[in-house]
């Protein structure tokens, strides 16, 4: 029999707090003293909440192997930024009194303020706020499309709802057969959608049986609509638009339409046609963020935007100088990393750690190679650059760390202050 492991991100105290509840009975028998009644939505396993030290945590008891993939996601989901539930652990190797064993539980923070689809049409719905349950739910499907995760299962189930000014802003939280990939193909998407669509029928049509929708709204158009909306917007963030030169302002308007819609420009490829009359432009679009997502995703950096980029221009280079760029991304992310990154932070000395998050230290010290480079009249390289970095420039510098109090003491926010932690005793 293994033995109770708790694998908790968390503070201390929540941990603590964590550690009092009856993990040796199945969810389903635990006293009401430990739970809060909220709304949720339809599930297939025992889903609680409890509430401890303030906040209010969602438990769902899984099989284990479940309980670690959806762990998994959830946290890629948090690094990605997407709207989702946040993982906070998952209890494994519980056991009974009487030795039976008992499934894992996953933990997750409640969100707050959010409503399952139930609880939002528990008065009767009408139709314009069903269009504006449905638009929510089609851009949190573009957004996860964009980043390449394909969900599985998309329902309104698996969805919670906060309001957002008058519209909703739609949260994903069932994660359980989702899938991170680097893009995703049509094929993928349109089926993604198709599930999307089956189970939304379903659900609207189980709604409706239960007199909760007002009767200008059709279920299976109501679930159709969820398909049209998203091609609508798909296109609207993918594809190429053709107009005169002299309505150039429309350019702009674009941009701004996805700003609106939370999307931000990376880049746009602007054609212009031989008799130069059109203009043909297609947006890059990206969730805000992108860089750091795409490092991260690459190598476990967890750095800034502009930090990222520059990494990310180091790694790019790297590809070319060696001679990989027809390499598959991740390999050559994490040759880099072994020949690049961690060599470089291997020359920090202890002592010195705390004055810079790391990410921000690798910058530099590319900023200081360039430097030298220029001043030497020949390619320093990138060993020699950070040692004489750590000499001249580090070793004069005050400890952020210090001054920012980077632990997680906080109790509002424990991984707001945390700077990327590289795993120095790995490294050695
Ligand atoms: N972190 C959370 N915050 C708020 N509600 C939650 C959270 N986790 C689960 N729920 C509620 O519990 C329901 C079931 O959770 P879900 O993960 O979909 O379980 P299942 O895998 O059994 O379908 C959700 O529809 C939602 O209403
Ligand atoms: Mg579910």
């Amino acid at each position: 029999m293994s033995a109770m492991e708790l694998r908790i991100l968390a503070t201390p105290r929540e941990q603590q707090a964590l550690l009092d509840l009856p993990w040796d009975m199945p969810l389903e028998e635990w006293p009401e003293w430990y739970l809060v009644a909220l709304p949720r939505g339809i599930s297939r396993h025992v889903v609680r909440f409890t509430r401890l030290g303030g906040r209010i945590y969602a438990l769902k008891e899984v099989v284990q192997s479940y309980a670690d993939r959806e762990y998994r996601l959830l946290r890629d989901l948090e690094r990605l930024n997407v709207p989702a539930v946040k993982a906070v652990g998952v209890v494994s190797g519980r056991q009974a009194p009487d030795g039976e064993s008992l499934d894992p539980i996953l933990v997750t923070r409640h969100l707050q303020f959010s409503l399952p689809y139930r609880a939002l049409f528990a008065r009767m719905m009408r139709r314009d706020t069903v269009d504006r349950l449905i638009d929510a739910l089609v851009v949190l499907i573009a957004r996860l499309h964009l980043l390449g995760f394909y969900w599985g299962d998309c329902s309104l189930s698996n969805t919670l709802f906060r309001r957002d000014a008058g519209a909703f802003a739609a949260y994903l939280v069932d994660a359980e057969t989702g899938e991170l990939h680097d893009r995703l193909s049509d094929g993928q998407r349109l089926h993604d959608l198709e599930v999307a669509r089956v189970n939304i029928a379903g659900e609207m049509m189980d709604l409706a049986a239960a007199g909760y929708l007002d009767e200008t709204v059709d279920p299976i158009a109501t679930s159709d609509q969820v398909v049209e909306r998203y091609r609508t917007l798909w296109a609207e963030l993918t594809e190429w638009e053709a107009f005169d030169v002299n309505d150039r302002w429309r350019i702009a308007r674009r941009v701004e339409r996805l700003n609106e819609l939370g999307f931000d420009v990376a880049e746009l490829d602007i054609v212009t046609d031989i008799g130069g009359r059109t203009v043909r432009v297609q947006p890059k679009v990206v969730d805000a963020g992108h860089h750091s997502r795409r490092l991260l995703r690459l190598t476990g950096i967890d750095a800034q935007e502009n930090q990222a980029r520059r990494l990310l221009n180091d790694l790019d280079a790297y590809a070319a100088e060696t001679d990989q760029q027809g390499e598959d991304e991740e390999i050559v992310a994490n040759a880099w990393v072994l020949d690049c990154f961690e060599p470089v932070l291997r020359t920090i000395p202890p002592e010195f750690r705390g004055k810079l998050e790391s990410p921000e230290i690798y910058h530099e010290v590319l900023e200081h190679r360039w430097y030298l480079s220029e001043r030497s009249g020949y390619d320093v390289g990138l060993p020699e650059a950070a040692q004489d970095y750590v000499d001249t420039v580090l070793r004069h510098k005050p400890d952020e760390l210090a001054i920012l109090g980077g632990t997680t003491e906080n109790p509002e926010d424990p991984e707001a202050t945390q700077p990327f932690r590289v795993p120095w005793d790995e490294l050695r």
